[in-house]
């Protein structure tokens, strides 16, 4: 990676930071043979994709971690288009934060209309000076706060070079957020946005943004229209205000062409809704899970859960907890047990001070309300955001049996107790 002169050393996919993109054709197989060449497990997980639990990449769970030198074969059909990524399962935190994760887009079969197809892969490393990326992954002070927050954000792999851009064209732009724990909030000097396409799932009535910003929690996804309405030859600053104002940096320039501007066209896109099926709301199956713990919680001792992670490594403390029917998340044993074919509802409660990208593995659900305020056009996702003291109701049609992983994608709060599995059964 290029910040200066010194070489950063990473851990890649074929070579390549981030990793090569796979685009697959929507509902057409698509294999992949993974080699282990790292000296350490490692898996494939394949975000998003509604796919046969076995083909899902949790080591532990749907398969054996790969070993070094091993293989493993994957082989899927994706039912719906969109804007994936893919990312290990195993050793999680150190991989991706040396740099294991790449864009999976699932082709729609007639192009939707777009002048252009733009694609961010966003990941942010933590840097010493000369470039190499800061050891002591897992550390339990990040893994009880906001995770692991790097110093550096790249697109596709590199530091960020102006983009450029030609009046008059309209942009799909894929954003997809593969960093350990960072949120964005994205703000488009001097341009529209419009919402297409969440977690890789048209939306139904294409919107702008709040306030014009573009909110995207680690692993979630984002497909905007980008309509270039700017000055031939201008630059326009693209700034991530997450963090607040004082934090607020630029991420990127748009700089335009000297061509001409051109008019943008009116014809309509159109991104045809996939068949994620509908949530049969007359007599759904209801439960709640309820988020605890996490630093601040006033629970002693940076809200220890008391226990210890059932992973093997006996030196992981249980900072973080899922509370369901039973008591507390217990490892990988099933929190919740679901009817096959059945409707499930489930209620998400955030009581700790942090924010959590929830993350549902095999499933894309809708999402019917945030503190009791109901959708009228519920998005689909597998990734939703849930701010301290959020409740946000989840529905989907438990329809892919098998044992899936339910997690925050703040990978630190992952490792550190924030996940358990889902049974549909
Ligand atoms: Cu992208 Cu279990 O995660
Ligand atoms: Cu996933
Ligand atoms: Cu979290």
């Amino acid at each position: 990676m290029g910040s200066g002169q010194a070489e950063t050393s990473v851990l890649v996919y074929n070579g390549m930071v981030s990793g090569p993109v796979l685009r697959l054709a929507q509902g057409k197989p698509f294999q992949a043979n993974v080699i282990n060449g790292l000296d350490e497990g490692t898996t494939v997980h394949w975000h998003g994709i509604r796919l046969p639990n076995a083909m899902d990449g949790v080591p532990g769970l749907t398969q054996a971690s790969i070993k070094p030198g091993g293989s493993f074969h994957y082989a899927f059909t994706p039912p719906d288009a969109g804007t994936y990524w893919y990312h290990p399962h195993d050793h999680t935190a150190r991989q991706m934060g040396r740099g294991m994760a790449g864009a999976l887009i699932v082709e729609e079969p007639e192009p939707p209309g777009f002048d252009r197809d733009m694609l961010w892969v966003l990941q942010d490393w933590e840097l010493l000076s000369d470039n190499q990326i800061v050891d002591g992954f897992d550390n339990e002070m990040e893994g009880m706060m906001a995770g692991r927050i790097g110093t550096t954000v790249t697109i596709n792999g590199t530091i960020p070079t102006p983009v450029s851009i030609r009046a008059g064209e309209r942009i799909r732009l894929r954003l997809i957020n593969a960093c350990l724990a960072r949120f964005m909030a994205l703000r488009f000097a001097g341009h529209r946005v419009v919402v297409m396409a969440l977690d890789g799932q048209p939306v139904v009535q294409p919107f702008e943004p709040d306030g014009g910003i573009t909110v995207i929690a680690p692993a979630q996804r984002v497909d905007l229209l980008l309509e270039a309405t700017g000055e031939p030859g201008s630059k326009y600053p693209i700034t991530d205000e997450f963090y607040g104002n004082d934090e607020s940096y630029k991420l990127v320039d748009l700089a335009y062409s000297e061509s001409s501007k051109l008019t943008i066209s009116t014809k309509p896109i159109i991104l045809r809704l996939n068949p994620v099926p509908k949530p049969d709301l007359t007599n759904p199956v209801r439960h709640q899970l309820t988020i605890v713990g996490g630093g601040m919680s006033g629970m002693g001792m940076g809200g220890m859960m008391g226990g210890m992670m059932a992973d093997g490594n006996s030196a992981t403390p249980q900072i973080w907890a899922i509370k369901g029917p039973d008591g507390l998340n217990q490892g990988m044993a099933p929190i919740l047990t679901l009817p096959l074919g059945r409707t499930a509802v489930i209620t998400l409660i955030n009581q700790t001070k942090w924010w959590h990208p929830m993350h549902l593995h095999g499933y894309s659900f809708h999402v019917l309300s945030r503190n009791g305020d109901a959708e009228q056009y519920p998005h689909i996702r597998d990734t939703v955001i849930l701010r301290p003291k959020d409740t946000v109701e989840i529905a989907f049609v438990a329809d892919n049996p098998g044992d899936w992983m339910f997690h925050c994608h703040v990978v630190e709060h992952q490792d550190f107790g924030l996940m358990t599995v889902i049974r549909v059964a």
